[in-house]
């Protein structure tokens, strides 16, 4: 039988919102313990959803049940921004890893899934959607009721270029989720699938550090985040790491990689205008984000940086858990494989229950 996604693809970002998530299975139990430590908070582990599958506080708390402990709420803006057409995520028939010499390939989308969900990639196109800021800030408050001992919700936002400059526009999204009771903030520099700036600002080591110092500026001790992209450029991404350093507690990366998806009659896969690039995610860009964040590690060692590194990219399985923690990343968070597969978190705690790497 093939695995059902928690979101289910086939219907409106809408529906998922409201009806979601659709899982038929009853959360395991598991022992609380709280003895990890992650951005000075107590924590059960240190395995979490990042940015995306998690739409509302209804969804925070289902995945905090199925032992995520770190959970991160959908990227929200200051204004409300409907989604993009239906449909947001298509399989991919790609089974090797992605590399840099594939960037320029077309690759092909479809509604049906592989046989084995450990080997699911699939490309997402949202748009960032978000409700106005006094729905999410009064859900913000229920998402953080949700969730249990030993777990933590980030809240991650975005700036809407628009009226105010862009910069101004991040500090306003985090100050009203800080001021909603966000005990961490994330902000997104990273989504391929917007044809304006807030997308690639994770490519500009000045605007970059820039948005992320005005941002901590403004929500002082409450720990920051900064969400990248993959970098290909060794020295850039050095470069944009040393420059956000002083003003972040967190790099967490990296979001999808842009791809033209189209279909297979050659057509472009997903409508509307502007959606023939779209991010894509799940095992087949593991490879990349592994390599990052290696580098990431080695940049923190190398110069005694205090952020936390959190591994994101293609984790489908408790042995790529294992994986990242093994590079010496802080934390890691998987999003399409806790989509296909809501027990990844218990299988990892079963797992982990005689050993103390969980
Ligand atoms: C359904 C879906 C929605 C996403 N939405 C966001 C988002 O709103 N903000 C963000 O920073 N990343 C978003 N992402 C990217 C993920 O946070 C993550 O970086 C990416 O999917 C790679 O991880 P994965 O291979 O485990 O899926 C989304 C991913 C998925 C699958």
């Amino acid at each position: 039988m093939k695995a059902r996604p928690a979101y289910d693809i086939e219907r409106s970002y809408d529906e998922n919102y409201r009806d979601g998530p659709f899982l038929d299975i009853t959360p395991p139990q598991r022992k609380i313990t709280a003895e990890k430590s992650f951005l000075g908070f107590q924590v059960n582990s240190l395995l979490g959803v990042p940015a995306g599958p998690l739409l509302n506080a209804n969804w925070i708390k289902a995945y905090a049940q199925l032992g995520f402990d770190l959970l991160v709420y959908k990227t929200l803006r200051t204004q409300e921004r409907p989604c993009h057409p239906n449909p947001n995520c298509m399989y991919l028939s790609q089974q090797r890893p992605l590399r840099e010499i594939d960037f320029n390939r077309q690759l092909i989308g479809s509604m049906t899934p592989p046989d084995d969900p450990t080997l699911i990639s699939i490309t997402n196109s949202f748009g960032m959607p978000s409700r106005a800021p006094e729905i999410w800030q009064a859900d913000i408050q229920k998402a953080k009721a949700g969730i249990g001992p030993g777990q933590l919700l980030i809240v991650s936002v975005v700036g809407t270029p628009g009226e105010t400059d862009l910069k101004t526009d991040y500090v306003r999204a985090a100050a009203l989720a800080v001021e909603a009771g966000a005990p961490a903030i994330e902000i997104n520099l990273s989504c391929p699938n917007v044809l304006s700036r807030e997308g690639s600002i994770f490519t500009d080591p000045e605007v970059s550090s820039q948005i992320a110092s005005a941002v901590k500026n403004e929500i002082g001790a409450v720990p920051l985040i900064i969400k990248i992209g993959y970098i290909a450029d060794p020295f850039k991404r050095a470069k944009v790491v040393a420059e956000n350093a002083p003003h972040v507690d967190g790099i967490s990366g990296i979001n999808t990689l842009s791809f033209e998806v189209i279909d297979e009659k050659g057509e472009q896969a997903l409508p509307g205008k502007g959606r023939l690039r779209s991010g894509v995610c799940g095992a087949a860009i593991r490879a990349c984000a592994l390599s990052q964040a290696e580098h990431l590690v080695a940049l923190k060692k190398q110069h005694q940086y205090d952020f936390a590194v959190i591994g994101v990219g293609g984790v489908m399985t408790a042995e790529h858990i294992h994986t990242y923690l093994n590079l010496g990343v802080d934390a890691v968070m998987s999003a399409t494989g806790a989509m296909w597969d809501p027990l990844l978190a218990y299988r990892f705690w079963k797992e982990n229950t005689s050993d103390s790497n969980a």
